[in-house]
């Protein structure tokens, strides 16, 4: 094989080749202690044990990392980029907190020099986070939605992202109206879908935001781009569902507002999905679409504890991915992310294993943004997204990491004492996007 212009990062590779819900977790992860990951003009070569795959290419440029562990890079598949200013704004639930916080800030985003700014602080902090793809809400603004995209097209980023439909319950400046919001998606997906590494998602913002006909104007974009994504929030907070009831009286349940619209099928990205009925969950399921969990979002807002277990069973295996929901979630690390996950489903009386956790974060994310043939694991033919993790970054990580006997205990530790620190390195499509010894 010839080796010009091909790279390799070598280290502890962690991967995975199965479902870990499914199969025992430790059958569903490839390991290996030294190996190596071969990258070439964007895309996995080969990967595998170094003795194996090095042969194969002689004199290629191999970068090495001692005691470092090489994954796939991290797939966030909910996160709100105009809510990086308002993370960590105190005291409210859910309706107070968008009214009181997001809204206000979300407001400014009808300028274009302000969105670009924001847009570029947003994918420095994915990249010093070890993201490498993501599933984004914008505003309501069609400036927004460019800003983000242009800043992503230029890192050579996965990023997926939309024009919000709002059109009530909402203050002006924020709001749009069916045709409006119709039109700007329209021209949106047709400028940037499918662009590069782009996707356009169809972007209704939840059920109380938009009247009925706007959600079938939802569903009309997603019929005209069929291949796009959608994403929404659904079943977060008590208080939501009571409204929902209200506005939509003739729905049998919060999933059946979107089902009536057309919006429930592979390729829906349902925010939270905390307060789910049986029959929810079973149509979820029946429909092939997906949710993301949110786990530091739902602790801060007071949300909820999401009922993983319920949804991912060896029988009931709705797609499950982790998003940060900043600026609701409190971090950007999907490391501190499934420290949180841990802790909720501790609370349901389960204990998350780490390459569970690891899996949501990566190849569960992206089956949510149906991206699992791109993205998501270390496979020769994937795009080369893939993180350098350091278990010494702390101290304290040092010396328990020092202690684990197996990589499951070492996964562990790191998802529950490590966060942006960790990441040495993020690449992107073969790219250094991020290195944390050259930039900090
Ligand atoms: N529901 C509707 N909009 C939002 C939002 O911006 N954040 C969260 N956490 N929930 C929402
Ligand atoms: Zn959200």
């Amino acid at each position: 094989m010839s080796s010009d212009d091909a790279t390799a990062l070598r280290g502890q590779v962690v991967t995975f080749i199965d479902d870990p819900f499914v199969v025992s977790p430790t059958d569903a992860m490839q390991f290996w202690s030294d190996g190596v990951v071969v990258m070439r003009s964007g895309i996995i070569e080969a990967v595998g044990a170094a003795d194996d795959v090095l042969p194969a290419w002689p004199g290629i440029q191999v970068e090495r990392f001692a005691d470092d562990l090489i994954l796939p890079g991290f797939a966030d598949c909910h996160v709100h980029y105009p809510q990086l200013g308002v993370i960590a704004s105190y005291g409210a639930r859910l309706f107070h907190w968008l009214n009181t916080y997001t809204f206000p800030e979300e407001l400014k985003f009808s300028d274009p020099q302000y969105a670009s700014t924001i847009a570029e602080r947003f994918l420095d902090e994915l990249a010093r986070n070890g993201t490498t793809s993501a599933c984004v809400y914008a505003t309501v603004h069609t400036t927004s939605v460019s800003a983000l995209f242009e800043a992503a097209e230029a890192r050579g980023i996965r990023i997926a992202t939309g024009k919000m439909m709002m059109d009530r319950n909402a203050p002006p400046g924020l709001t749009d109206t069916v045709q409006s919001s119709y039109d700007e998606s329209i021209a949106l997906a047709r400028m940037w879908h499918g662009r590069g590494r782009l996707t356009y998602a169809v972007s209704p913002r939840f059920a109380p935001t938009s009247t009925a006909e706007q959600l079938e104007a939802a569903g009309a974009v997603w019929d005209a781009y069929p291949d796009a994504l959608l994403q929404t929030h659904m079943s977060e907070q008590t208080d939501e569902l009571k409204t929902v009831a209200d506005l939509f009286p003739n729905a049998r349940d919060y999933l059946d507002v979107y089902a009536s619209a057309g919006l429930v099928r592979p390729g829906a990205n349902f925010g939270h999905a905390i307060h789910l009925t049986d029959r929810e969950r079973d149509a979820l399921r029946d429909a092939g679409a997906g949710v993301s969990h949110c786990p530091t979002s739902n602790l801060f807002l007071g949300s909820g504890l999401f009922d993983l277990a319920g949804l991912r069973t060896d029988t009931d295996t709705v797609p499950v991915g982790l998003g940060t929901d900043v600026g609701g979630g409190t971090s950007f690390s999907m490391l501190a992310t499934m420290q949180d996950a841990y802790k909720i489903a501790q609370l349901r009386g389960i204990s998350l294993h780490p390459i569970c956790a690891f899996y949501l974060a990566t190849v569960g994310s992206a089956a949510v943004m149906c991206m699992t043939d791109k993205v998501g694991s270390l496979e020769p033919g994937r795009e080369a997204d893939l993180i350098v993790l350091d278990p010494n970054a702390t101290p304290v990580l040092a010396e328990r990491c020092g202690r684990a006997e197996t990589i499951s205990d070492v996964l562990f530790a790191l998802m529950i004492l490590g966060d942006d620190r960790v990441v040495r390195r993020t690449v992107s499509a073969g790219k250094t996007l991020y290195a944390r010894d050259t930039t900090a």
